[in-house]
């Protein structure tokens, strides 16, 4: 059966490196969202530049909003003008319109998955064989719900099962709210897909930076007999924001910035800087460490005045010169609001290698700077020579891995000042990305779209990963919600955060780095 949205000719003949993945029907839903305009359609459009979409590849788009077929396709110019980093000419725009159709529906519809089982089919029918379907659940959670039975009841779930072609399915954050609802989200997708066939999404892990890890990790011997408590003495990870919340208010009030943070990207960045070497380079080798590390991590002291987390929220204040409103003035927010828009928190992991020493987690909004590191902090040399009496200008050691922006990996050092005396400096090795590569590198969608389609579900978080993480962070969400907002702290915008945050680093003498190098 042919219909006039099949695809005619395959996509990019001739022309598609990539050979990795079978012929693919990518089923966004969402697909009018904000989340497909920003990111997954640039990032398809990307990869269509690098010849890496699939030879045979289609795409449609699922969502509540009866836009039609045009208006979605026209979506795409859109989305590259505003949202690109590379431009597309209207060769490529073109041809991806021509595999682009939409398909208007309510998420709890049988029928609607109906109409969207004999879309996929008629491709199917037009390329003469068959096509595994890639669908990327990019909605609201209320709906994750209904897509992924309605997936499972339509059949569309187990088509091509225990075959190269059987169906995947992508799913984006936020995975539960807690513990409980992490589970019980679980379950559902389990329900329908087996575990292999699940591509849960921390776009974190797409980032170059964040895959970099890895091979700064493993593939020099230069750090690993450094990379334990003889020789470290604090890692710090940091996630800031200079923006607020803008107009997504009320989204973050049911969030904040533990669960929109620290529960999934920085602890993310938190297991790949800690965990053991896994045994091989396979998804399943990377992921049952992180897992591993995740459950060595001690439970959180949950005091309120002595415990290993500190809350916070912004007041008013000035970035990049302008003021801007504090969180309770922001549209969308409850006044008496008790969400945090930064988190701090005070890990221990209690495993071998890291025994007593500190991992410092913080993320916020409005903070002085758009920031994220992790500074491996090493312990001082003996003071006999330099150093003992206070005469010198030294800093610890530390290595920075800075994820974004200005992408790269700085080493502390200190140094001597050129002259006839002895005086010292702190001084930086800098590996900088934009130096060495050129700084138009891949977006994480991109290569997390490419990884899905391939079958490559190392980049993408493990239901028990989750489980894991959220065994930890829920406790402590429970104690703040019964707090309310006794103990919330606060800070000025465009700070570096509360100074009750200064506390947790305290007890060993530490104190979080005010600027990014
Ligand atoms: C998202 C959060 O997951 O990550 C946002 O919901 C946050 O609140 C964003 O701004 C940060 O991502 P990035 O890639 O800009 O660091």
């Amino acid at each position: 059966m042919e219909t006039s949205s099949s695809p005619r000719h395959p996509f990019l003949e001739g022309l598609s490196k990539h050979r990795g993945s079978p012929p693919t029907v990518l089923v966004i839903f969402g697909a009018s969202g904000d989340l497909t305009k920003r990111k997954l359609m640039p990032a398809i459009v990307n990869l269509a530049l690098d010849n890496l979409l699939p030879t045979d590849f289609h795409l449609i788009g699922f969502g509540r909003k009866d836009i039609g077929d045009d208006a979605f396709r026209e979506m795409f110019g859109e989305a590259v003008k505003e949202f690109s980093r590379r431009e597309a000419d209207d060769d490529i725009l073109n041809r991806i319109a021509e595999v682009s159709t939409y398909c208007s529906g309510n998420y709890d519809d049988p029928e609607a998955f109906g109409a969207l089982k004999k879309k996929i089919e008629a491709c199917e029918d037009a390329l003469g064989r068959p096509m595994q379907t890639v669908f990327y659940i990019s909605t609201p959670p209320s709906v994750f719900k209904p897509i992924l039975e309605n997936l499972g009841e339509s059949g569309l779930a187990s088509r091509h099962s225990e075959t190269e072609n059987a169906a995947k399915v992508v799913i984006e954050k936020p995975f539960g709210r807690d513990l409980e609802s992490a589970r019980d989200l679980n379950r559902i997708i389990t329900n329908q897909f087996d575990e292999k066939q699940v591509y849960r999404i921390d776009h974190y892990l797409g980032k170059e930076t964040v895959q970099d890890l890895l091979v700064q990790r493993f593939a020099n011997s230069i750090f690993e007999p450094l990379w334990n408590r003889r020789f470290v003495e604090c890692v710090q990870i940091t996630v800031a924001e200079d923006l607020g919340v803008g107009t997504r208010g009320g989204y973050y009030e049911q969030s904040g910035a533990t669960r929109d943070m620290i529960q999934n990207h920085t602890m993310q960045l938190l297991s790949l800087t800690a965990m053991e070497p896994p045994v091989s380079l396979s998804p399943e080798a990377i992921r049952d460490e992180k897992v591993k590390l995740l459950r060595a991590i001690q439970p959180l002291g949950l005091d309120p005045s002595d415990g290993d987390a500190v809350r916070a929220q912004y007041g008013e204040g000035l970035v990049a010169g302008a003021k801007v409103p504090g969180y309770l003035q922001e549209e969308g927010v409850d006044p008496h609001s008790a969400t945090e828009t930064y988190a701090a928190l005070r890990l221990h992991i209690n495993n071998w290698r890291w025994e007593g020493v500190p991992f410092y987690m913080r993320s916020g909004k409005r903070m002085a700077r758009r920031l994220s590191e992790i500074a491996i902090q090493f312990k001082r040399p003996p003071g006999i020579l330099f150093g003992g009496d206070g005469r010198y200008d030294l800093a610890p050691n530390t290595m920075v891995i800075q994820i974004q922006p200005d992408e790269g990996t700085t080493i502390l050092l200190n140094s001597k000042i050129p002259g006839l005396e002895t005086r010292t400096q702190p001084v930086k090795m800098h590996f900088r990305y934009s130096t060495t590569y050129g700084s138009n590198t891949p977006e994480a969608y991109e290569r997390l779209i490419l990884d899905a389609m391939i079958g490559d579900s190392t980049l993408f978080i493990r239901g028990d990963e989750t489980e894991a993480s959220w065994g930890l962070i829920s406790p402590l969400l429970d104690r703040w919600q019964e707090l309310g907002q006794r103990g919330m702290e606060n800070y000025v915008s465009g700070s570096w955060g509360p100074l009750a945050a200064d506390r947790l680093l305290w007890h060993k003498g530490h104190e979080w780095r005010r600027t990014g190098s």
